[in-house]
């Protein structure tokens, strides 16, 4: 009794690799799950000599483990949640720690860490990243909580986490909803950039007609660039899979539109609460949306028409262009998402701190990229950094690579390919280092047909005009 080192409640995929992670790592778990198949299976895929149990009863299980305990939930986000910590609540104690190691939405976190510090119980929001395989051999993972309480999590999240030059991917991030806010945001750049691979797709095969196997070389040969990350690696090998019965690239046979779970929504949602701009991952969510418009694409294919081919072009050259306006757009929504933190840090007070933010996406998540490095660098230079495009050296290579994504997005224009993650990626920037953008027009509009007012470059005040 009282000898478990940590317990986890829901023992499905990523619950069950968790505690088989710690369990590698020579901590004792217990887990919990109402399904009796489950519970005991865990229990059988443990190792000789691993101290693992599982059982169906949440008193039992409440009571295996060590003072104060430690319990992670790993069940649907939502409802679920709540039923799971209503399970737990009659039989635990103060000083005890609830963490929810799912996507809940971070509103609800807040609440739920109100809820149990009445009870003086801690509550930790933590997003975790990396799916199956990250939960099973290092995850990344974003706790935020209560900074005191973090220690008695921190022995074991810094040991089960994915590693980059020996240091973990996990580190307290802030108070309150801190970690469910970053992890949502993780998402949304999840977003951003599977949007903008599957636009580089899309010009290269529709727009180009190249070859199957030449795209899939060319995301392959890609990830030996600067462009490495994970999302680009499985890229190459998406493509490269073919389906076993009918022998056809798998990818081929896959149909046009994707669902969602909401996480990028709520990132777009809550931007623009903030007045944060971040025009990709916006434009991700949307692309998404319309990739659900199958019918109506279908028949606005046969009305709406213009000629897709582009012809006279130097393949290698092209695919070069591309390769730099992937960079450049790819550098951008991190910007988005980053930038957006630091305005949601100081809005919610979490406190983040954006180079530890930088340094454990560097392994284990699903944004994990080479950059990432560099922005860490680049917030190590400078904390109060609010873009990273202000960095000099980010913002250098930006400037000498800017030439390449206009070209990439006049050729997709020229081919009919939508491209709006490029194009709010340029849109962006282009705003971004603009000194001058044309809102006077707009705030004289406002005041023609609403007197509005308008504040002015010559003189302080608020004025109003009769226009006509
Ligand atoms: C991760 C992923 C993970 C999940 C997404 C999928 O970091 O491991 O982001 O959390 O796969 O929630 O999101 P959508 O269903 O919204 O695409």
């Amino acid at each position: 009794m009282e000898s478990y080192d940590f317990g986890i409640v829901g023992l499905g995929v990523m619950g069950r690799n968790l505690l088989l992670n710690m369990a590698d790592h020579h901590f004792a778990v217990a887990g919990l799950d109402l399904d009796e198949a489950k519970a005991q299976s865990l229990e059988k895929e443990a190792k000789e000599g691993q101290e693992v149990k599982a059982t169906t009863v949440a008193e039992e299980f409440v009571g295996l483990i060590k003072k104060p305990r430690a319990i992670m939930l790993l069940v649907p986000a939502g409802k679920p949640v709540d039923g799971a910590i209503g399970s737990l609540l009659p039989f635990l104690e103060e000083g005890d720690i609830v963490i929810d190691g799912g996507n809940s939405y971070f509103p609800d976190t807040d609440r739920r860490f109100t809820e149990l510090a009445e009870k003086k119980i801690h509550f930790f929001g933590m997003g975790i990243s990396g799916g199956e395989k990250g939960a099973r051999f290092g995850p990344s993972m974003m706790p935020g909580g209560d900074k005191n309480a973090y220690e008695r999590l921190r022995p074991i999240f810094e040991a089960i986490a994915a590693k980059v030059n020996g240091e973990p991917c996990v580190t307290y991030l802030g108070s309150g909803s801190a970690g469910n806010y970053v992890k949502m945001v993780h998402n949304g750049i999840e977003y951003g950039i599977m949007q903008l691979i599957s636009e580089a797709y899309d010009l290269l095969k529709r727009g180009l007609g190249l070859s199957d196997e030449k795209i899939q070389e060319t995301f392959t040969a890609w990830n030996k660039t600067e462009l490495q990350s994970f999302l680009i690696e499985i890229t190459g090998e998406v493509l490269a899979k073919f389906d076993d019965e009918s022998g056809e690239r798998l990818v081929n046979l896959i149909s046009d539109w994707a669902k969602a779970k909401g996480t990028g929504k709520w990132t777009s949602q809550n931007a623009m609460d903030l007045q944060a701009p971040i025009p990709v991952i916006d434009a991700a969510v949307t692309m998404r949306d319309m990739s659900k418009l199958k019918p109506e694409r279908v028949q606005a294919a046969k009305q709406l028409l213009w000629s897709n081919e582009i012809s006279d072009f130097k393949e290698e050259e092209i695919i070069y262009q591309l390769q730099e306006a992937f960079y450049f757009a790819m550098i951008n929504i991190y910007a988005q998402g980053l930038a957006q933190l630091t305005i949601a840090s100081k809005a919610y007070n979490y406190g983040l701190n954006l180079e530890q933010v930088a340094k454990i996406w560097r392994g284990g998540c699903i944004i994990r990229a080479a950059v990432l490095e560099d922005f860490r660098q680049a917030y190590g230079r400078n904390p109060e950094l609010p873009n990273i495009l202000l960095d000099a050296q980010i913002g250098n290579k930006l400037v000498s690579k800017q030439a390449h994504i206009r070209s990439t997005i006049k050729l997709a224009v020229d081919a009919g390919i939508p491209v709006a993650a490029f194009m709010n990626s340029l849109a962006y920037f282009d705003a971004y280092r603009s000194d001058r953008l044309p809102t006077n027009l707009i705030q004289a509009q406002r005041d023609y047909f609403g007197a509005h007012t308008y504040e002015r470059t010559d003189r302080e005040g608020t004025f109003h005009t009769q226009w006509s």
